[in-house]
């Protein structure tokens, strides 16, 4: 919004916050009554400085104050109508009814005395309170997200009327800073980097190249074979840079793995064997030659929450090369004071196109986790609800990890009763719904489903043809995240089945299983039908949690 914002851990202590014009304190997903969840200096809310909590900072502030928080065990995710019960500044310009994104489980009962409540919604009779005279707020919804409709407007008037702040920040402006900085950290050394396709390397590699010219940056992509269609050539016509060929290494050293972990690990150890022989090979890790890095301010942040989750998924690695290169001091960040949306902002400055900087997230160890397998085939089991498919997906429950198999439902549900079932049957942990078909489900079994060329290519081909269609018809754009998963089941022709995962998230840590429309669905399907090998294509009504966003 045009305004320098830091951000701090929640325990900062108020002496140093001193001078701040306003503070926000943010969402999260824990419960303020778990031992060990975020909290702050109680000082904060008496220093006269204005705050407003989201979220969880909204029971925060109302839990610390005096207030009464109510454990939800169901919570409440997606659109709701807030009613507006007093507008006072921080509501000025809105409507008396106005849609919101709720994303929670707790959720304020009573506010602290001296606040009043602002908003309401069905489910949730404290969506926002106030203490006009302390300048202190707090939503329970989501003003930061699209689909509250008039967030943006509840921001500006707290940062704008309440804390008095004024526009004088603009990233775009500070591009030619950054390209002086880039020089002169580099002095006359060359700059190689590793590009993901994702933003934050892209928008950095791309400000080194402007700052240096070609002859002094030298990028480098690498080809896992994992990677969506048209994916590696895209990259490499938007920016130019070396694609590094290593699918056929990728593909022997995931051959015969099934379980998510054990595909992560080979992933991660491959990527870094990978990285080292470029960084070897072109002799980048010598004298006059410094790396590259997307990092972005997010990213330099020390959250404690992060240091306490339990490992759902693991993530990335560190290569020992690059590792050598930061200690040398070797390494250039240009992009470490931004946010993500500031890095795009800078990225359609330097041109670069709309189509990869504004793409929805993909995970580091891209479709090899949306593709299950299976050693062996097995037939699948009949329950009173539907029929349980022994093919394992990870889950997260109660914040730790679960791995169980999946029920498929020959008539579709709705969301809410899908959570219904997985709260009574802890069998599973996630429901799809059968969209359409070749065989009835009486009549496929899991199918052995292995990692190679032909079964990936199926994905590749199922996720193109999602994307597509979901480009098309703007549906891509009501939605955070949308992966297409194959499953092992299906007949002895067609051996597999595509999963459909649309996804609302407001930051991938809870996620809302996004309904689509019926046509567009039945487009999709009979698609989908028509790729070699597909059985089936089911629709997952799974809420994150207690299903995780990918499947593995
Ligand atoms: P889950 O499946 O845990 O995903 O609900 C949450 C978000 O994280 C993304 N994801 C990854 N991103 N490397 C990444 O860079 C990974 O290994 C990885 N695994 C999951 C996922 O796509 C979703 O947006």
């Amino acid at each position: 919004m045009g305004i320098f914002a830091e951000v701090k851990p929640s325990e900062t202590p108020a002496s140093e916050l001193d001078g701040r014009r306003g503070l926000i304190v943010s969402g999260g997903p824990s419960s303020v009554y778990e031992p060990g969840s975020p909290t702050m200096d109680p000082a904060v809310l008496e220093s006269g400085i204005p705050v407003m909590g989201i979220c969880y900072g909204q029971q925060l502030i109302a839990h610390l104050m005096g207030g009464f928080v109510r454990k939800g065990s169901k919570g409440e995710y997606g659109h709701a109508d807030a009613e507006i019960l007093e507008s006072g500044i921080l509501f000025a310009g809105l409507d008396s009814r106005e849609p919101v994104w709720m994303s929670h489980r707790d959720q304020v009962e009573r506010p602290p005395s001296g606040f009043h409540v602002l908003a309401r919604t069905a489910t949730c009779p404290v969506a926002a309170i106030g203490d006009f005279a302390r300048r202190l707020y707090g939503v329970q919804f989501h003003p930061e997200v699209v689909h509250t409709r008039r967030g943006g407007r509840v921001l500006e008037n707290f940062l704008f009327t309440i804390c008095g702040c004024v526009k004088d920040w603009d990233p775009k402006g500070r591009i030619p800073l950054l390209e002086a900085e880039i020089r002169r950290v580099a002095g006359g050394r060359s700059v190689f980097f590793f590009v993901s396709g994702g933003v934050d390397s892209s928008v950095a590699y791309r400000l080194c190249l402007d700052a240096l010219g070609p002859g002094r940056v030298h990028g480098a992509y690498v080809d896992t074979g994992l990677m969506r269609e048209g994916e590696t050539e895209f990259v490499r016509d938007a920016l130019g840079v070396e694609v590094v060929d290593a699918r056929a290494g990728f593909l022997s050293a995931l051959a015969g793995a099934v379980e998510p972990e054990r595909k992560r690990k080979i992933i991660g150890e491959q990527f870094v064997a990978v990285q080292n022989q470029v960084l070897q090979s072109g002799r980048y890790l010598e004298g006059d030659w410094i790396l590259g890095q997307g990092t972005i301010y997010p990213d330099t942040i020390e959250s404690g929450g992060t240091a306490k989750a339990d490992v759902i998924k693991t993530h990335h690695n560190r290569v020992e090369g690059i590792q050598r290169l930061i200690e040398e001091n070797r390494i250039i960040e240009p992009l470490t004071s931004f946010y993500k949306d500031e890095v795009r902002e800078i990225g359609r400055e330097l041109g670069l196109p709309a189509e990869l900087l504004d793409r929805h997230p993909f995970p580091g160890p891209g479709l090899a986790i949306r593709l299950l397998c299976s050693e062996k085939a097995e037939p699948l089991e009949r329950l009173p609800e539907g029929w349980l498919v022994p093919v394992h997906s990870v889950g997260v429950q109660g914040d730790s990890r679960s791995y169980r198999p999946v029920l498929a439902l020959e008539n579709s549900v709705s969301t809410a009763e899908a959570t219904e079932i997985i709260n009574r049957n802890q069998r599973v942990n996630r429901v799809v719904g059968l969209v359409a078909s070749h065989a009835p489900l009486s009549g496929t079994q899991v199918t052995a489903g292995a990692l190679d060329a032909i079964r990936l290519a199926r994905l590749r081909r199922a996720d193109a043809v999602v994307r597509r269609i979901s480009h098309e018809s703007g549906f891509d754009a009501r939605v955070w995240q949308f992966p297409v998963v194959v499953i092992p089941c299906g007949t002895a022709i067609r051996p597999d089945s595509v999963v459909l995962r649309p996804v609302h998230s407001v930051d991938g840590m809870t996620a809302e299983s996004v309904v689509m429309e019926r046509p567009l669905l039945d487009r999709m399907a009979r698609e989908l039908l028509g790729v070699d090998g597909i059985c089936a294509v089911f629709y997952d009504l799974t809420h994150k949690p207690p299903a995780t966003i990918e499947w593995e």
